[in-house]
């Protein structure tokens, strides 16, 4: 089969003018998998997203830490995936991320356990306001139980539909020597 060294696919995705949200799948230490979406907040070298570290997206990468985005507009037909290692972020930069998010996002950062099970919103709703009244004219620190993930891509497919019905399938496979390309059949 004819692979090509390619550029960087990361580079591609920007051409490709995805949204900034998409499918996250993960799977716990039985391999069992799960999937959600969440708001993929900046693209570097990796798609970096937030979350609660008691989410049960989190949990599941602290003992497995590989996972897959799907990310897809569907009626321009494209789809594009991206599977690779995951790894937390580092506190200063969850920080400045924190501190770009609105402040409605900021107390419910503080006020939603992700893990929780709850009888009523009541619960979250009295948190949020018992938080917005502690932090009253100050900025809102970080919660410890909030912060980001970069899942580092190994693998990156691209799918794009044809008038003709014969689809693009483009694979792209980091190797030793940098990043490879594949066409695969639809
Ligand atoms: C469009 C969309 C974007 C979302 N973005 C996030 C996000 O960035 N972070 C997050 O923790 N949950 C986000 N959620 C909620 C998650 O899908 C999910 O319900 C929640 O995080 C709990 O998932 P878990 O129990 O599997 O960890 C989003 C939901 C939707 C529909």
């Amino acid at each position: 089969m004819r692979t090509e060294n390619a550029v960087d696919p990361l580079s591609e995705f920007a051409r490709w003018e995805m949204p900034g949200f998409a499918v996250l799948a993960t799977a716990d230490h039985h391999g069992r998998p799960s999937a959600r979406w969440v708001d993929v907040a900046y693209v570097d070298h990796g798609f970096v997203y937030f979350t609660n570290h008691a989410s049960r997206k989190a949990a599941d990468v602290a003992v497995n830490p590989v996972a897959a985005l799907c990310f897809a507009v569907l009626d321009r037909g494209r789809q594009v995936r991206a599977e690779g290692t995951v790894a937390r972020l580092g506190e200063v930069e969850s920080d400045a991320h924190f501190a770009t998010l609105p402040r409605t996002l900021q107390l419910l950062a503080w006020s939603s356990d992700q893990r929780a099970e709850i009888g009523d919103r009541q619960v979250v709703r009295e948190r949020f306001d018992g938080h917005r009244a502690r932090f009253t004219g100050q900025e809102i620190p970080r919660p410890l139980h909030w912060g980001g993930y970069r899942l580092t891509p190994q693998e990156m497919e691209f799918w794009q539909r044809r008038a003709d019905e014969i689809q693009d399938r483009v694979r792209y496979r980091r190797g030793p020597d940098g990043w490879h390309t594949t066409r695969l059949a639809p």
